[in-house]
């Protein structure tokens, strides 16, 4: 199938990348022209295992090309994927003016043309606007031979295995009341569907809320055990023990109930603030996702609590602290939204220096600490500890997950605040380190 892809951020590369490899002849828009350029020679704009790789596989098979012409792009599709950001407005909304962009552009491109086109839209969007942009494309379309149908397909990418998850779907969602786009879905997804049937075919008001509701559901979880953390702190229980009892109930389930920093990342906290205006808009008050954002908002603090508890401000200030992580999460060199990034701009006015390292977040980081002066960016972890006081670790790499305990010794106090609770707490006290997780 010929298909193009508006949109080579992180969602559309992979989703374009794979379509390709799963044998689509796939073209890829960017507006970005340097972007396009680099993604020609085959190189990303951003981290992601394997993706690379699948896209100079596909280059060389000639199964993927990329522009920056909507002619070329629309010309050629029989299927397009919208594929582009949707940040965070000044109000806490989607921001959609990238969606209606696209919308124009394509709407421009077919007017005088007769050509019959489905539109996937991944973005992720509020109800209603697939059928809203479903509207403007009547509305652009009026007086042509052309005609567009559009439809929900939310993706369910994690970043760090976004092409596993491509390729190993747990759910596919379209929306679409459209028998057509329905046996369109069905043979596109057909590679990854084989196996057992995951894809669910549903209205597309539905398939727009399930993925908010994906995303502030699990956010839910991780505040939710994260206040238990607090508990844990309190009573003397370990959050770790109390997890894996919760867990246990397959009702529950063990995922998402890792208590740390809070969430960051470019989904979560921008999508829960987007349901929540959601909710506004249609006059119903959401109580648990305000709860939700305010209790994540707060953990940060609670986090540098710990280390106000352990040092004087007069001892602060003559300490260095080593961190350890600065994307935010493993496996993406994804800094937006970073609970590290958000710990080091609010305690760096209060230490001595600060001595950061992460395995690929180095280059974006710098560039966003560039106003802090008392930080130096290190080679590795153990040059990182160099003359530091403590460790704080931001994020669960895993080269930090087990340290040589003969490296940290060079911590001048001894003292580590674990923000994600991967170290061995017991084997480190009983080598006299003190130890400071979240909950445990
Ligand atoms: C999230 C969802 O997991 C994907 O299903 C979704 O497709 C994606 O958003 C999206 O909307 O595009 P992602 O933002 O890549 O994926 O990251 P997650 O792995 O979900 O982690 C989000 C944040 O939650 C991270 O800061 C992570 O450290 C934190 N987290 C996660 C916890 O604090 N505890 C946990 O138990 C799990």
């Amino acid at each position: 199938m010929k298909i193009s892809i508006i949109g080579t951020g992180y969602v559309g590369l992979v989703t374009g990348t794979c379509l390709a490899d799963l044998g689509n002849n796939v073209i890829c828009l960017d507006i970005n022209e340097q972007i396009i350029e680099d993604l020609t020679k085959g190189k990303i704009p951003f981290y992601e295992p394997g993706l690379e790789d699948l896209i100079k596989t596909n280059l060389d098979r000639g199964n993927i090309s990329f522009t920056s012409s909507y002619e070329d792009a629309i010309s050629f599709a029989e299927t397009i994927f919208i594929c582009v950001g949707t940040p965070e407005d000044d109000q806490g909304s989607a921001d959609l003016s990238f969606i209606q962009d696209a919308v124009i552009k394509i709407s421009d491109y077919l007017k005088d043309k007769d050509r019959h086109l489905t539109i996937f839209l991944k973005s992720t969007v509020p109800s209603g606007t697939c059928s809203s942009l479903q509207d403007k494309f009547d509305e652009l379309l009026e007086n042509s031979q052309s005609k567009v149908v559009v439809a929900s397909n939310p993706e369910f990418l994690k970043e760090g295995s976004a092409v596993a998850d491509f390729m190993k779907p747990d759910r596919i969602i379209v929306g679409t009341d459209d028998i057509n786009v329905s046996e369109l879905a069905k043979r596109l997804y057909r590679p990854v569907n084989w196996k057992s049937n995951r894809l669910k075919i549903v209205s597309i008001e539905a398939a727009e809320l399930i993925k908010y509701s994906a995303n502030a559901f699990l956010a839910t979880k991780i505040s939710f055990i994260n206040e238990i953390a607090k508990l844990c702190d309190a009573v003397g229980a370990d959050i770790s023990e109390v997890r894996k009892g919760v867990g246990l109930d397959p009702r529950i389930g063990n995922h998402f109930l890792y208590s740390g920093l809070g969430f960051g990342g470019s989904c979560f906290p921008k999508d829960v603030k987007a349901l929540i205006k959601t909710f506004t808009k249609n006059n119903i008050d959401t109580k648990i996702l305000k709860a939700v954002l305010d209790v994540n908002d707060n953990q940060i603090d609670y986090f540098i609590n710990k280390i106000h508890s352990v040092y004087t401000p007069k001892e602060l200030k003559q300490k260095t602290l080593c961190v350890w992580g600065l994307s935010f999460k493993p496996e993406t060199d994804d800094i937006r939204e970073s609970l590290s990034l958000k710990l080091i701009n609010s305690i760096s006015g209060e230490v001595k220096h600060i001595n950061a390292y992460d395995p690929v977040a180095m280059t974006r980081a710098k560039d966003s600490l560039s106003n802090i002066d008392n930080i130096t960016f290190s080679r590795d972890s153990t040059e990182a500890l160099q003359g530091a006081d403590a460790l704080v670790i931001t994020t669960e790499w895993r080269e930090f997950w087990n340290p040589d305990l003969e490296s940290l010794e060079v911590l001048k106090d001894k003292i580590i605040f674990d923000g994600r609770n991967i170290l061995d707490k017991k084997l480190l006290e009983e080598n006299k380190f003190s130890y400071f997780g979240i909950g445990r």
